[in-house]
Formats: structure tokens, sequence, C-alpha cells
């Protein structure tokens, strides 16, 4: 039998337990002999990590412009799948990222103002029309995220000016109401997990919908 690879995404806000779930999925998937890929946007690469520095820090005094955001993130994604994403799925791997092309949408295109037309070309040409099987988007209240992006500190990460993270609520919620519209662009590929409960309960959501998708 053909060893079936799978591309999953991770998406959500600020603060809303993507990490803690990508550590449990891997876990989970690696306990079923499944070879598994975690990696992470903007980066994944060592060139990709570099845009994502720049990305994240950018020079003091001066503002990004959303399209230049869109085309930096774009950059470090045509590199992350082609040497990466690509070769893993190849070779069999399944593949959880931790945000790729919906972040775009949402970050760059409704909160940022950059059309979503000239997004999806931008997609288009730098995933070579590469799209997850499965998107988990992690939904949760504002006021339970702003509260755990508060009690992560800053320096805690490779990042230390975390521009989002910074956000306050009114920019959280536009964020989450972003990531609710696109889900809504593309149903039968997204699985909305209610990240307010329990980081097990998360877990055994996403565990649930594996299983009923694809019989592991
Ligand atoms: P994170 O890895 O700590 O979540 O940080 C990534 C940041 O980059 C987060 O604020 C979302 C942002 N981002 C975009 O604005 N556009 C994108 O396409 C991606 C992948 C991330």
């Amino acid at each position: 039998m053909a060893i079936q690879s799978r591309f999953i995404t991770l998406e959500g806000g600020e603060g809303v337990g993507k990490s803690t779930l990508m550590s449990s999925l891997v876990k989970w998937l690696e306990s079923k002999d499944l070879k598994v890929l975690s990696t992470r946007e903007p980066g994944g690469t060592p060139i990709a990590d570099a845009v994502r520095r720049v990305f994240k820090s950018p020079p003091v005094g001066e503002e990004f412009m959303p399209e230049t955001e869109a085309l930096l993130v774009s950059a470090a994604r045509a590199q992350h799948v082609g040497k990466v994403i690509k070769p893993a799925l190849q070779a069999g791997k399944w593949v959880i990222c931790d945000r790729f092309t919906d972040s775009t949408r949402v970050y760059q295109g409704l909160y940022g103002g950059v059309a979503l037309n000239n997004l999806e070309w931008l997609i288009q040409f730098s995933t070579g029309g590469l799209a997850p099987d499965l998107t988990f988007l992690l939904d949760c209240d504002v006021a339970l995220t702003a509260g755990r992006i508060g009690g992560r500190g800053v320096a805690s990460n490779d990042d230390d000016a975390v521009r989002f993270d910074q956000a306050g609520d009114v920019v959280l919620e536009k964020l989450r109401q972003g990531f609710r519209k696109v889900a809504g662009f593309y149903p039968s590929r997204f699985f909305i997990l209610d990240a307010s409960l329990p980081q097990e309960k998360v877990f055994q959501d996403a565990c649930t919908e594996l299983e009923r998708r694809w019989q592991i």
C-alpha cells in the first residue's frame, strides 16, 4: 500500500494554544507509526527563519506596509514549501505546520487591508498550488487569549519584538473574526476547535476529527 502523506495546518489568533496542540498531535501521530514533520511559518528553513527575524523584529523607527509583510511571508513560504514541506510530503511524511496561508489571508488581508485577490495570486505563486488537507482553527474568546498572552512574557521566545502578541483586545477580536470568516470560505478543509476548553479536551477533539477523516 502506498504511504499516504497528509498536510495539516494549525491556525488562530495569538495565544490560542497552537504550540501545545502541535506537540500533543505530533506525539499521537508518531505513536501510530506515522512519520511526522512539525514546522511553522514564517520560518522552517534557515533562509525562511532569517525572513522571520526581520518580519517579527523590524528595524526601529519604520513600520511595515501590509503589502511588504505579504511579500516577506510569501518569500519565506516559497522557500519553506520548496525545500521542506513538499519533499517531506513526497517522502510519505505527515506535515503539521503552525500557521500557513490562512494567516496571510487574515493578518495581511482581512486585518491588514491587502486585497484578497492579490493575496490569492501570491499564495498560488509561493506554494505552487499546495494547500493543506486539513486546517484546525483554534477559536477562542479574546478575553481568555489576552490573559494567556499577558502570562506568556515577551522574552520567552526568540522574537523580542512580538508585534501582534502585544495587540489589544480590539485587534485580537478582528483577527478572531477574520479567521472565522476564512474558515467559512473553505468549510470542508477547516475544522474549528473550541480553544477555550481545557487543552486535553482540545487535543481529544482534534484526534477524533483525524480518526473520523482518515481512519488512523
Ligand atoms: P507566531 O509563530 O508566534 O504565531 O508568530 C507569527 C506571527 O506572524 C503572528 O503574529 C502571525 C504573523 N503572520 C502573518 O502576519 N502572516 C503570515 O502569513 C504568517 C504565517 C504569520
